[in-house]
Formats: C-alpha cells, structure tokens, sequence
C-alpha cells in the first residue's frame, strides 16, 4: 500500500514528505519532481511568496544512486524565507519578549478560528503556518514521485483551467483532448486553452486585487493510459472514485468535484449519460463516450479518467471582512498576510499530484510488488489477460 504523509510549516524550516510503498528499483527523475514544484508556483494571480520560493526537492533517504531502495522514500523543501523567521518560528522556548509575529485576529474563511477553538491556542499563527497551502508544495513533490511509478506503465497526468471567477473557457475548450492539455505552455499565465478567455481571466484578476477581492475558479484533471480495474466495487472504501473525490477535496480552497459529466448527469436522461461498451479486435473493449470521466462502478474501465474541481476565492482578503479579535473580543477585521489573489492554476497542479498518488496507490494495490521488476510481470501478465478478451 502507498501511504504519504507531509510535515512543515508555512515558514518553519522548510517541509518534509515521507512516502511508503514505492516499490525497488525504480528511477528517480529529480528534475521531473523540480519541474513539477515550479509548475505550482506559476499562475496570474500569485503573490510576493512565489517570487521567494525557488522550491526544490532534497531526497533524505530512500534513494541511493538514483534508484528507490523499497524503504520509505523521505525529502525535503527547504523554506527561502526561513532565515527571516528563525525567531518567530524557532522550536526553542522563545526569550520573553521574543518576537513572535502573533495575530489574534482569525480570517473568515481560513482554518484560523476552528483551528484556535480545537487546540486551544491563542495566537492563530499556531493554526495558520500548518493550513497555509504552502504544504502543497510537499504534496506536489510526493506526487510527483508517485507519478514516475505510473509513466513507466504509460499513465501520465494533465490539467487545465476551465474558468476564473465567473469568466470560462468557451464551449470548445471544455472536452479538451489530453494530447492538447499535455501540450499547454507551463509558463502561460493561466494554463488556459482558450487564449480569449485567459485574457478576460487575468482583467478579472486584476479588478479582484485593485478591489481588494479575490477569486476562486475551476479546473480539470485527467489521468490517460489508465488500464481497467484500479479500485473495487466489492467495498464503499475501496472505490477509486470514492478515493479520488477525496483526494480532490482535502486541496485547501476545493469545494467540489465531478467525475465525468457530473452535476449534468444529474439533469440528463439515462440514454444521454451512459457510454455505450465497443468491441475491436486490436482495441479489446472500449465506449463509444466517456461521459463517466473512466470510472464505472468504483473501477477504472479504461478511459481516461476526468475529474473536475471548483476551488473558492482565497479567504485571505486585502480588505477583510469582520472578525473578532481573540484576546479582547471586541470588532476587528480579519488579520492580513501576504498572499495570493487567485491560486486556481497552481490548485490544479495540485489536483494532478494527488490523482497521481491515489491512481498510484490503486496500481500498487492491484499490481504491486516488492520492486518494479515484479510489478512489470503482474502488469504485463494482465495486459495478456485484457488482449485475450
Ligand atoms: C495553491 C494554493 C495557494 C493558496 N494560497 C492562498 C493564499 O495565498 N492566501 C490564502 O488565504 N489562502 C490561500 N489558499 C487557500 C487556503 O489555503 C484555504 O482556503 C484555507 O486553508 C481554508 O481551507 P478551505 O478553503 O479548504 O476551507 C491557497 C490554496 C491553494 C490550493
């Protein structure tokens, strides 16, 4: 079984992934895993911290000579801005009077208030520095690596941004092929495919953050060379679909997310939702659509699986709303930090680690084995089995 966990926060030292169960022998693509922690720090919208951060990943422990070992694979994402906070964020009893950069004003819409109430603290900077989406960057890296173990089976990962605020890609974009979201710029401002509306999105942007506002939006993931039967129908904890909605959701800011066509499922008769079963020689099975965004009965089926996710506006406001201070409980605005007016590109590079990590996990879980070598017979062997049907 593939498990991850990360550690870190927002501007202590730096952030620390573990990842267990990768098996031996694969090769480790530093640069694939650099390339994808600056992908999330791109995007029309960000603030003064992606100009900081130059994040890059240090394996600790797991990898030797380039190769995973079969042991938990650990890294590190040192934090840039650490030596500004050594005092503020040190581990050590702080000398009295130490500054600590306290606030005690929580921001609506952030983990601050229930955050404070459930481990009784006082200073919301105890709750902050860990729900910052800065720890996505751990998430990012670790998906990254669990990404390697599916490009060697030929499954690959894209996303796109399907709408900023209330300006969306037009109707053509939507169903975008995945050959054409793999082939987005990285650097474009808001990985986009409808240039005209990337345009209308960045003028949103910019009206948010004059106004003192911020925007949410939505964006696609889709996962390609998905083989059939990854996760089960035979328990509700071990549907795919069931793993993926959850993955998508614990992204700080994602509210929904649609398998397939979705919330239009639920408008549309039977007739115009299911994929119709194909049969060719060279093929073996396939649909006619796939309405289902891949996924029938908590199994993959073999199309590509497409997975949308609807992110809020960023609770950090440049003209907070009201709050109420901690200490005197009398009126305040909500606390201000430095922060991003619209997050919803690097929200779906994101969304691309953390299919990346539960597809791995349902690979493993069906294929796995000690090392690659295993894993490539079981996988193999299962190939034979779907060509003979
Ligand atoms: C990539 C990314 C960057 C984010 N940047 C910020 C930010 O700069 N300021 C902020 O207040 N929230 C930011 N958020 C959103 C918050 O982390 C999130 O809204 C908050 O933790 C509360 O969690 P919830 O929205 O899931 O309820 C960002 C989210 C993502 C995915």
């Amino acid at each position: 079984m593939l498990r991850f966990l990360t550690a870190g926060e927002s501007h202590g030292k730096g952030l620390i992934g573990i990842l267990e169960g990768l098996p031996a022998g694969l090769g480790i693509d530093r640069g694939f895993v650099d390339r994808e922690l600056r992908r999330r720090q791109l995007g029309y919208g960000r603030g003064g911290r992606m100009k900081i951060e130059r994040d890059r990943v240090e394996i600790l422990a797991g990898v030797r000579h380039g190769e995973t070992l079969g042991s938990p694979v650990s890294f590190l994402i040192t934090n840039r801005d650490w030596e500004n906070w050594t005092t503020a964020m040190s581990a050590e009893g702080g000398a009295e009077g130490a500054d600590r950069r306290e606030i005690t004003r929580p921001r609506p819409g952030h983990a601050d208030l229930p955050g404070v109430l459930k481990y009784r603290r006082s200073d919301v900077r105890d709750i902050l520095e860990r729900a910052s989406a800065r720890e996505t960057a751990a998430r990012v890296a670790g998906g990254a690596l669990a990404r390697l173990l599916l490009r060697r089976y030929g499954i690959r990962i894209g996303s796109h941004v399907l709408a900023v605020g209330s300006e969306r890609v037009g109707a053509e974009f939507e169903h975008l092929p995945f050959e054409r979201i793999l082939a987005l710029d990285p650097e474009s401002p808001l990985r986009a495919a409808d240039a005209e509306a990337e345009e209308r999105m960045m003028a949103a942007i910019d009206r948010a953050r004059a106004g003192g506002d911020t925007l949410g939006g939505a964006i696609e993931v889709v996962a390609g060379g998905v083989p059939p039967g990854l996760g089960s129908h035979v328990q509700w904890d071990r549907r795919l679909d069931g793993w993926i909605a959850q993955a998508m959701l614990s992204i700080p800011s994602a509210k929904a997310c649609e398998i397939g066509c979705g919330l239009e499922g639920a408008r549309t008769p039977g007739s115009g939702v299911h994929d119709a079963i194909m049969y060719d020689a060279g093929r073996g099975f396939y649909h006619a659509t796939n309405r289902a965004g891949g996924i029938e009965g908590g199994m993959s089926n073999g199309e590509e699986i497409r997975v949308r996710v609807y992110c809020k506006p960023i609770p950090t406001l440049g003209r907070p709303l009201a709050s109420v201070d901690l200490r005197s409980f009398e009126p305040a605005a909500g606390a201000l930090e430095r922060g991003d007016t619209c997050a919803v590109p690097a929200a779906g590079v994101v969304a691309e680690a953390m299919l990346g990590l539960v597809v791995a996990r349902a690979f493993i879980e069906k294929f796995g084995g000690d090392s690659v070598a295993e894993i490539d017979a079981r996988y193999e062997e299962y190939r034979r089995h779907l060509g003979s049907r």
